[in-house]
C-alpha cells in the first residue's frame, strides 16, 4: 500500500449533530458529513418527523463519488412524535433522536433501537436520565414512549460510562428548564465538538470533554453552520492498514491526537509514524511484535479499533492477548478470521488469545457488523487469493466509497454489485 487517503467526517459525530439539529427551528448547515448508510438512515428519520433536509447531488450514491459533503437541515415543524419502526430498527443511534423530539413536542415513542450485533445494547441509562428530567415512561412490548410537558434540569450520575447516553442527556438538557449536571460522563472528542457548536447556537454547556458536564437550559437554539471533526476510527483503521501492508500510507485531514492510545501500541508492534496536526504518515512494520491490549473509554484504546488490531496481531511473531470489556459480542468475528487461517482462541466473551504469525487465505465470507466488516476487508487485502465479502451494507454504514479510496493506495478491490 502506498499513497494518500483522505479521512472523512466522523460518523459518530455526524449522527449526533443531525439529531441535535432538531433542537432548532432554524437552519443548520453541517459540512464534512460522511456519505455513508448510517447518515442516510438518520436523515430519512428526521425527514419522516417533518424536518426539511437538503442534500447535495450524489450524496446517497454508492457507485458515484464526489460532490459536496454539506447538508442543510431545517426543523421548523416537527409533525410526528413517533419514530419510524423500520428505520429505528436499523440504527442503534436512533435513540439520540428521542430527547430532541421530546423537548420539541412533549412526547416521543419508538421501538427498542437496533444496530450492530456486537452484544447486548441496553438503554436503561437513557431511560433513567429522561425520567430524572421529568419524563414519564411507558413500555408496550418492545416499544416505549416518553412524555413530559416541560423537561427539568437534573443531576445525573452515569453508573457506567456511555457515549451516546452522555450525548443524549446533554442534547436533551439544552432546552430543559434549569441546570443539568452530568457526572461520570464520556469524554470522546465528538462530545466537546458537539457542545462547542451547540454553544455557538445559543446553548450554555460547560465541561464537555471532562467527566462533569453542566448544561444551563435555554429557550431557543439558533441556526448555524458547523464542520464535523474527522473520523478517528477511520484514521486508526488506516493506520493499522499501513502497519499491516508495508509501504507508506499518508492520512490527510485527520487528528492523530484522537488515536494516541492506538499509536502507542502500533509503535510497540513495530510500525513507524510521522505526524503533523492534521496528517499522519504510517510506515509498515518489517516485523510485527505481539502486543497485548485492553479497550477502554476515551482517551483509552477504542473498542471500535479492537477488531482491526486483532487482525494485525494475527501477523505478529508471537502470542498476544486482546481484552475488550466494553461489549460482549465484539470478538465473535474472530471465527471468520480463523476460517481464513488465523489461530485465535476465545477465552471468554471479552478475551481472546491470538497466536501469530499465520498466513491468511482468501475465501467467501459475510460481514457481521461494521468494524468486523472493515477488518475482514483488510484481512482480504493481506490474504493469499481472492476474498469475496457479502453483506457489505455493514461496511457502507460507516466507510464512504471504501473500495475507491483503497484502490488509490494500490489495493485490488472492486464492488461487485452496485
Ligand atoms: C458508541 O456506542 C459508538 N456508537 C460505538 O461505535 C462505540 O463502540 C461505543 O460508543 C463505545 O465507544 C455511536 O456513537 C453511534 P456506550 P454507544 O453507550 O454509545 C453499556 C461503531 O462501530 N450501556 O458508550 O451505544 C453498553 O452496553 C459503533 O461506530 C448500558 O449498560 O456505546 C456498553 O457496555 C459501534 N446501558 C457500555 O455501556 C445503557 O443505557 C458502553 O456503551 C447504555 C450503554
Amino acid at each position: 500500500m502506498n499513497g494518500e487517503i483522505e479521512v472523512k467526517g466522523a460518523k459518530n459525530a455526524a449522527l449526533k449533530a443531525v439529531a441535535a439539529a432538531l433542537l432548532s427551528r432554524e437552519k443548520w448547515t453541517i459540512a464534512n458529513l460522511p456519505k455513508i448508510e448510517d447518515i442516510n438512515r438518520i436523515l430519512e428519520m428526521i425527514e419522516d418527523l417533518g424536518a426539511k433536509v437538503k442534500r447535495p447531488a450524489r450524496f446517497e450514491s454508492r457507485s458515484e463519488s464526489g460532490g459536496s459533503d454539506k447538508v442543510e437541515i431545517e426543523a421548523k415543524n416537527i409533525k410526528k412524535s413517533r419514530l419510524s419502526d423500520k428505520l429505528a430498527g436499523k440504527l442503534r443511534a436512533s435513540i439520540i433522536l428521542a430527547g430532541p423530539v421530546l423537548a420539541r413536542t412533549g412526547k416521543v415513542s419508538m421501538p427498542y433501537p437496533g444496530g450492530c450485533v456486537i452484544g447486548k445494547r441496553p438503554i436503561d441509562l437513557f431511560i433513567a436520565g429522561f425520567q430524572k428530567m421529568g419524563a414519564k415512561v411507558k413500555w408496550q412490548n418492545d416499544h416505549f414512549s416518553l412524555s413530559a410537558k416541560k423537561l427539568k434540569g437534573a443531576r445525573i450520575f452515569f453508573p457506567k460510562i456511555t457515549v451516546t447516553g452522555t450525548e443524549a442527556m446533554m442534547i436533551t438538557a439544552v432546552l430543559a428548564e434549569g441546570e443539568t449536571v452530568l457526572s461520570n460522563a464520556a469524554m470522546e472528542p465528538e462530545i466537546p465538538a458537539l457542545a462547542e457548536f451547540l454553544n455557538k447556537c445559543g446553548a450554555r454547556i460547560s465541561g464537555a470533554g471532562t467527566p462533569t458536564i453542566k448544561i444551563k437550559g435555554v429557550r431557543k437554539i439558533r441556526g448555524g453552520q458547523t464542520k464535523l471533526i474527522s473520523d478517528r476510527i477511520e484514521t486508526g483503521t488506516f493506520a493499522i492498514l499501513g502497519a499491516l501492508c508495508g509501504g507508506k500510507v499518508k492520512m490527510k485531514n485527520c487528528n492523530p491526537d484522537h488515536i494516541r492510545a492506538l499509536l502507542v501500541n502500533l509503535e510497540k508492534a513495530g510500525a513507524r509514524f510521522k505526524e503533523t496536526k492534521n496528517e499522519l504518515i504510517a510506515w509498515g512494520a518489517k516485523k510485527i511484535n505481539p502486543v497485548n491490549v485492553t479497550t477502554h473509554e476515551y482517551p483509552g484504546f477504542a473498542t471500535d479499533l479492537q477488531p482491526p488490531f486483532t487482525l494485525l496481531m494475527t501477523q505478529a511473531q508471537g502470542t498476544s492477548q486482546i481484552h475488550d470489556p466494553i461489549f460482549d459480542g465484539r470478538l465473535m468475528f474472530t471465527d471468520i478470521l480463523n476460517s481464513m487461517g488465523a489461530n485465535i482462541s476465545i477465552n471468554d466473551p471479552h478475551r481472546a488469545t491470538v497466536h501469530g504469525p499465520t498466513k491468511l487465505r482468501g475465501r467467501k465470507i459475510a460481514s457481521p457488523d461494521l468494524r468486523a466488516g472493515i477488518t475482514l476487508l483488510l484481512a482480504g487485502l493481506i490474504a493469499k487469493g481472492k476474498t469475496i465479502i457479502e453483506n457489505i451494507y455493514q461496511i457502507d454504514r460507516g466507510y464512504e466509497h471504501i473500495e475507491e479510496r483503497l484502490q488509490k493506495l494500490g489495493a485490488e478491490i472492486k464492488r461487485i454489485e452496485k
